[in-house]
């Protein structure tokens, strides 16, 4: 998977795509990405990117230009499955969501600031509006990180255990269960016997009780369908 990350911050992402998972996946050649600044496609001689709303809103809007000039050179390049822009109110990102685009080879992600970008950005070139959560964030590198976290993980070959990423929380619609690791007993803190007991039907039962239960008792809302 290839993603092209346009931003007015690319210092931001510095560490977080050198470390972990992100960082294996790029040494295996299953994921690369490339940062863009976006004021370096401003033809401004102050190299400005942003300006007053039309309309008298306070606050600051992204300019049309520079962003538009960015994703055009970039579409000279490549062809992109989607060109996405992370802003608070974008679909919330599921897993479900997650696992379509995990299938994706060329993504452009458009990190925004200020009070948004032109509406006409988002009408031209954006064929997908991501939020992560229902609270606002500076800006979209955060978000265009945790995308690609998340996308990066479900890639066939990322993860050395092919199973791990399907045993994570919502891909079957329930939260995860518990897990534990040596010691045994710490402080008195023991490890359920069940999975100690080597009995695999018994143990797969009990994994699915305490998902249920996690799930009942932190996220109600992903039995009731809403
Ligand atoms: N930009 C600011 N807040 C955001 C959010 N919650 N999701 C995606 N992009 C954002």
């Amino acid at each position: 998977m290839h993603v092209d990350i346009l931003t007015l911050f690319p210092e931001m992402f510095a560490g977080f795509f050198d470390c972990s998972i992100l960082k294996r996946a790029q040494q295996n050649n299953l994921f690369e990405y490339e940062l863009h600044n976006i004021r370096d496609y401003s033809t401004d001689k102050h190299k400005k990117v942003d300006d007053y709303p039309y309309g008298g809103e306070s606050g600051m809007v992204m300019k049309i230009e520079p962003i538009a000039a960015c994703i055009e050179h970039l579409f000279t390049l490549r062809t992109y499955d989607h060109v996405i822009f992370l802003t608070p109110d974008g679909e919330v990102l599921s897993q479900s969501m997650a696992n379509e685009l995990s299938m994706c080879n060329n993504l452009m992600m458009l990190c925004g600031h200020y009070k948004g970008i032109d509406e006409r950005i988002r009408e031209i070139f954006i064929t997908k509006e991501i939020s992560i959560g229902d609270y606002v964030l500076s800006g979209g590198e955060l978000p265009a990180a945790v995308l690609c976290d998340t996308l990066v993980r479900l890639i066939p070959g990322v993860l050395h255990d092919e199973t791990s990423a399907l045993s994570d929380s919502f891909q079957y619609g329930v939260l995860s269960p518990p897990v534990y690791t040596r010691p045994y007993n710490y402080k008195g803190h023991t490890v359920p016997d069940v999975l100690l007991s080597g009995n695999d039907k018994l143990i797969t039962e009990w994994k699915l009780q305490k998902s249920e239960e996690r799930t009942h008792k932190n996220r109600p809302d992903l039995f009731s369908g809403e």
